[in-house]
């Protein structure tokens, strides 16, 4: 349903603009090609519902009924990660990409859980994802941090377990934040406001952020404010139900991490043109540009930029406030948002 075209001139704007993801999950970076070469080199055998093939996961990937129904095979498609190198080689991935769309600035998500349940050490993950960080600023010179992720299906307690496992990461500075995600609707975000709080109390600069209202109500957004004290909100769609939540956002300049292709993969909406991303555009609510888990949805960070371009034909001077309301709201320092502006 693309009502605008993408000219050569735009694409290369787009792909030129200083962009900057602050929603990707890194194991939802992994691609098909990895995932099968991981899972030989460490001897893993898939469940024989998953896709036996590429092609296969081509045709599952577009069929995903739900968040629920994405995560069932996500949870699957992680378990071929084991060794350090894993953990680099799926971050290098999305670095390389990342950088060959123009992404000067990435904060990725990562989620321990998911990981330490099948026996892997959070230390693993952490190190491989952080040398990862490392050669793609050597590399690149693009800036990198990780956001460590708890899963909300899970009990608070393992939370806060995870917590204290990263202790020293936190306190070396290699992880700069805290988020939320898996499945929103059953578990909201009062049952996490102790982990959020353990790690304001202890690392009070540490960035605080939370995926509410992507299926979920504006009150998840709401309360992941007011309770967990978040200074990000990961989706946030459902913030159009709400005047008062949607002034809140722009009287706080509280950015909306927000992903168009992950909302159409998972049956959010229909298409990306019926995201309210012109409405909070005209209130003043900041959001970035971002591609949630791209190995399954089909695309990353540019394909998102074009995908909305395509639908909602915005000018050049109103992509390059989306793009500096990106950089705003990123958390590395000033001096770097000096650079990347
Ligand atoms: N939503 C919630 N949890 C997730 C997602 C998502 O889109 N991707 C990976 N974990
Ligand atoms: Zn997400």
């Amino acid at each position: 349903m693309s009502v605008y075209e993408c000219s050569e001139h735009m694409d290369n704007f787009l792909r030129e603009l200083p962009k900057c993801e602050h929603h990707v999950h890194l194991e939802g970076t992994l691609e098909p090609s990895l995932l099968f070469n991981l899972a030989k080199r460490n001897n893993i055998t898939l469940p024989d519902h998953f896709p036996p093939t590429i092609e296969d996961c081509a045709v599952r990937y577009n069929n995903f009924a739900d968040l629920q129904d994405f995560l069932d095979h996500y949870y699957i498609g992680m378990s071929v990660l084991i060794q350090e190198n894993d953990f680099y080689d799926l971050a290098m991935e999305y670095f390389t990409k990342a950088h060959a769309d123009g992404c000067l600035h990435s904060e990725v998500f990562f989620d321990p859980q998911g990981h330490v349940e099948r026996g892997i050490s959070i230390d693993t993950v952490v190190e491989g994802f952080n040398r990862a960080c490392k050669k793609a600023n050597e590399l690149f010179g693009t800036t990198n941090k990780l956001i460590m992720c708890l899963l909300r299906h899970l009990p608070a307690e393992s939370g806060l377990k995870t917590i204290q496992d990263a202790h020293k990461y936190y306190e070396s500075g290699i992880l700069h934040g805290l988020g939320l995600d898996s499945s929103e609707k059953p578990f909201p975000p009062h049952l996490f406001t102790e982990c959020y709080q353990a790690v304001k109390d202890k690392f009070p600069d540490v960035g605080l952020t939370a995926h509410a209202g992507e299926e979920g109500d504006h009150s998840f957004v709401s309360h992941s404010l007011d309770l967990l004290k978040v200074s990000r909100i990961d989706h946030g769609v459902n913030s159009q139900h709400s005047d008062e939540l949607l002034a809140r956002l722009a009287a706080n300049q509280t950015m909306l991490s927000l992903c168009p292709l992950s909302n159409v993969k998972l049956q959010v909406v229909k298409d990306v043109r019926e995201l309210p991303i012109e409405l909070f555009f005209n209130k003043n609510v900041p959001f970035s540009i971002n591609s949630d888990d791209p190995a399954y949805f089909g695309g990353y960070i540019l394909d998102n930029y074009r995908a909305v371009h395509t639908r909602f034909g915005f000018t050049g001077e109103q992509w390059s406030k989306i793009a500096m309301n990106g950089i705003n709201g990123s958390w590395c320092d000033e001096a770097r948002k000096q650079e990347l502006r």
